[in-house]
């Protein structure tokens, strides 16, 4: 078969600051590729909502991405986003549409006791989640945690002030030093994974879908033939439908490179 490339953008979406932590894997993993990140902070924070209300604003920004910007492929990093409305929009579609899960899979095959997911409580309700649970964690391994409040926290730009710690503390203090692991099933969430494992105790060990997320696109994308073949780093242009919001994208995506991952 001959090969054939595709310099299109990927495009990368969330519901506002989370999916950088999806989009710092998949610049590590193609990093000759372009992207246009889209983050709906105006509409944020989508783990509240109903699947429908979910649903349309993640239709409508993949249209958006679709039409404007000629995206090849839609990485859809938000769990939320994920859990009610992708398989619908893979329907819907032509183009690839990859989504990311809680790592649930992972922690509990490596670590024989308690296990804390972290997510939206859309997340934690919906089948996706509870379905991964069910088929391979043990009775009662896995405790959820639903963290609304910090999606608000991170799309202020806070990670560790102690606003964050206030409400992480509230949060987790009961499992300090009583979990093997911790699942952010939340792409906002590893923003905040110094204070999560500050609180919860150096030895739990974190998992987030990212990585595996990063690597599915590649994968679909390297079958059909689109990756690129540019060997000069991409670019990356940062788009919010809330004012000053993809200033501050730019931004986030340094420090979380930085200082987070
Ligand atoms: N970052 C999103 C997730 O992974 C959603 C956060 C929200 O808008 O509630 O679930």
């Amino acid at each position: 078969m001959q090969e054939k490339f595709d310099d299109r953008p990927i495009g990368v979406f969330d519901s506002g600051q989370g999916g950088l932590t999806v989009l710092s894997r998949l610049v590590d993993l193609m990093p000759n590729e372009d992207y246009v990140f889209y983050g709906d902070s105006a509409h944020a924070p989508y783990g509240v909502k109903t699947p429908e209300e979910v649903y349309q604003l993640t239709k409508q920004v993949i249209d958006e991405l679709i039409k404007k910007d000629h995206v090849k492929a839609v990485m859809i990093a938000c769990n939320t986003a994920t859990s009610v409305a992708a398989d619908r929009l893979r329907r819907e579609y032509d183009l690839p549409i990859i989504g990311i899960e809680p790592a649930v899979k992972p922690a509990v095959q490596e670590n024989a006791g308690t296990v804390v997911a972290m997510a939206t409580p859309l997340t934690l309700k919906a089948p996706k989640f509870n379905d991964l649970a069910a088929k391979y964690a043990k009775k009662d391994q896995v405790v959820k945690v639903p963290a609304p409040k910090l999606v608000e926290l991170v799309e202020d730009g806070q990670m560790d002030t102690p606003a964050v710690y206030d409400y992480l503390h509230g949060l987790l203090d009961p499992y300090a030093g009583q979990t093997d692991g911790v699942v952010l099933g939340c792409t906002h969430f590893p923003f905040a994974k110094k204070a999560i494992k500050n609180i919860l105790g150096p030895k739990t060990k974190v998992y987030d879908g990212a990585i595996g997320a990063a690597e599915e696109v590649k994968r679909q994308l390297a079958k059909r033939g689109e990756l690129t073949d540019r060997t000069e780093p991409g670019e990356i242009s940062f788009k919010n439908s809330k004012p000053g919001a993809g200033k501050l994208s730019q931004k986030l995506f340094q420090i979380y490179r930085q200082d987070c991952q």
